[in-house]
C-alpha cells in the first residue's frame, strides 16, 4: 500500500488540482481557441518545432499552450511578469500538459532572467513574446540563439517598440509578427479586455465606488480607450491626458474632459497611466494631488509611475494598508500606489477575461502555425499579421455565438473589387 503522501507533495497535488480546474473554467470561455486546437490536433502544423513562450502564466495562456502542444509543437513557458502567474496554473500546466513552466508569483529578477537564458538554452525556433525580453534575451551576445529561429510573435505595443528599435539598428535578425496590431488585439483584446480588467483590479484591490469620482487616464491609446470607456459607463467623471492631439481631439469628441496631466493633478481621484511612456506621473503631478488619491498603471512596464520621486516626496517609508495597496505619507496628504505601479490588471486582477484571451490567443496559434508552414524564411524585421488571421479569428467566433452574417452577392463583389474592399 503507498504511504501517505508528504505534506509537501499534499500541497503540490492540491495546487495542481486548483490550476487544472481554472485552466478547465478559461477553456469554457474559449470556444475559439478550442476550434483552432482540434483543428491543430488534426492536422499537426506544429509537429517537432520548439517554442518558447513569455507570457503571463495564466489559466488562458495553459490553454494556448495546450493549443500549440496539441498541433505538435515541444513547449516551454516563463513569466512574462512575476507578479501575474498563477502558481496552480503553472503546476497544472507542467504536471497534466507536458509543457516545461518556469516562474513562480513573485520571483525576483534573477530568477526571471535565469528563466529566460532556460528557455533559451533549449534552441527554441519560435519565440512567442510579450515585451521582447525573450526575443533580446535570443539576440544577447553573439546572438547564436537568433540564428536558429524560423520566427516570433510579439504581444504589446512596448516590446513592438524595442523590436523596430532593434530593426532599425540592423540588429533583429528573425521575422517578428506583430500580433499587437492585429484588428483582433486592437479591437477586443485592448478595448474590452484592458479597459475592464484594469478597472477590476483596481476595484479589487481598494473597493472603491466608480460612480461619482474623478478618474484621469493618461494616455488614450488602443488600451486607455478602453479604460476611459469602461469607467466611465459605471459612472465615473472621465478626464483624459493626452500628448498626441489626434488622440486628445477624439477623447474630447467622445465627451471625456482632456487636459494637461497637470492640471489634471489636483482634480483626479483615481489616477491610471496607459502610455508605454516613462515618468508620466512624477514629483510635479505628486506635489498637486489631493489626499487619497490612487495611483495605477495599465502601461507594461512599471516606469510610468516615477516611484523613486514619490518615495522621495514621502515622509517615511510606504505603509501597505491592504494588500496590494501601499501608503506614502506626504506632508499631511496621502497617496495610495496599486500594485507597486505594475501593471494593475495582472497585479491585482487575473488578467483579461478569457473569452478576450479567446481571441488573441486563438489568432496568435493561427499566426505561429503560419510562421512554422512558411517553407521560405521571411526576412528578418517586424512584419504584420495577416488579415486573414483576424478574419478566420472572428468567423470562428461569430460561428461560436451561433451569428451568421450575410455574404457580398456576386453583383456586389464586381462593384467593389475595383475598390479593394473585398473581405
Ligand atoms: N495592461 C494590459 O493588459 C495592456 C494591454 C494593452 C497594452 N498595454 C500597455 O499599455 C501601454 C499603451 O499601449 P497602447 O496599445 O494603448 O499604446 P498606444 O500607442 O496605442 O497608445 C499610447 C498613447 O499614450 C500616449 N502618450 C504617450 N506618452 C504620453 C504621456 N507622457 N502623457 C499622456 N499620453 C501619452 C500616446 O500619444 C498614445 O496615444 C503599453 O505599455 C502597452 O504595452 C497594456
Amino acid at each position: 500500500m503507498p504511504g501517505r503522501p508528504s505534506p509537501a507533495a499534499a500541497r503540490r497535488l492540491a495546487l495542481t488540482r486548483a490550476g487544472a480546474s481554472r485552466i478547465a473554467w478559461a477553456d469554457g470561455q474559449m470556444p475559439v481557441l478550442t476550434a483552432v486546437r482540434e483543428r491543430f490536433a488534426r492536422e499537426l502544423p506544429l509537429a517537432g518545432r520548439r517554442i518558447a513562450a513569455c507570457l503571463h502564466i495564466t489559466a488562458e495562456t495553459a490553454n494556448l499552450v495546450r493549443a500549440l502542444a496539441a498541433g505538435g509543437a515541444e513547449v516551454s513557458l516563463c513569466a512574462a511578469n512575476p507578479l501575474s502567474t498563477q502558481d496552480d496554473v503553472a503546476a497544472a500546466l507542467a504536471a497534466e500538459h507536458g509543457a516545461e513552466v518556469f516562474g513562480a508569483r513573485g520571483e525576483d529578477r534573477a530568477a526571471y532572467e535565469r528563466a529566460l537564458r532556460e528557455l533559451i538554452e533549449r534552441a527554441p525556433q519560435i519565440l512567442i513574446d510579450d515585451g521582447a525580453e525573450l526575443i533580446v534575451c535570443a539576440h544577447a551576445g553573439a546572438g547564436a540563439a537568433a540564428d536558429g529561429l524560423i520566427g516570433a510573435t510579439e504581444e504589446t505595443a512596448t516590446g513592438l517598440v524595442r523590436l523596430r528599435a532593434l530593426e532599425a539598428e540592423r540588429a533583429l535578425r528573425c521575422p517578428v509578427l506583430a500580433i499587437n496590431e492585429s484588428l483582433t488585439e486592437r479591437i477586443f483584446n485592448d478595448r474590452y479586455g484592458t479597459g475592464q480588467s484594469t478597472l477590476d483590479g483596481i476595484l479589487r484591490a481598494t473597493n472603491l465606488l466608480l460612480a461619482g469620482r474623478a478618474v484621469v487616464v493618461l494616455g488614450y491609446g488602443s488600451a486607455g480607450r478602453g479604460i476611459a470607456q469602461r469607467a466611465k459607463g459605471a459612472g465615473a467623471a472621465v478626464i483624459v491626458c493626452e500628448v498626441d492631439a489626434v488622440a486628445a481631439l477624439e477623447a474630447r469628441m467622445e465627451g471625456f474632459e482632456v487636459m494637461g496631466a497637470l492640471a489634471a493633478a489636483p482634480l483626479g481621484e483615481i489616477f491610471i497611466t496607459v502610455t508605454g511612456a516613462p515618468d508620466v506621473l512624477r514629483r510635479e503631478h505628486f506635489e498637486l494631488m489631493r489626499d487619497g488619491a490612487v495611483l495605477a498603471n495599465a502601461g507594461h512596464f512599471d516606469v510610468e509611475i516615477n516611484l523613486a520621486e514619490l518615495a522621495a516626496l514621502a515622509s517615511g517609508p510606504p505603509r501597505e494598508v491592504l494588500p496590494l495597496v501601499d501608503e506614502y505619507e506626504l506632508s499631511g496628504r496621502r497617496l495610495h500606489l496599486v500594485a507597486k505601479g505594475r501593471v494593475v490588471n495582472l497585479a491585482a486582477a487575473a488578467g483579461h477575461p478569457a473569452s478576450v484571451m479567446d481571441l488573441s490567443f486563438a489568432a496568435q496559434a493561427l499566426a505561429v502555425a503560419g510562421l512554422a508552414g512558411e517553407a521560405q524564411r521571411r526576412v528578418p524585421g517586424v512584419h504584420a499579421v495577416s488579415p486573414a488571421v483576424d478574419r478566420e479569428v472572428a468567423r470562428l467566433k461569430l460561428a461560436s455565438l451561433g451569428i451568421e452574417i450575410d455574404t457580398l452577392s456576386a453583383g456586389q463583389e464586381r462593384y467593389l473589387r475595383p475598390y479593394g474592399r473585398i473581405h
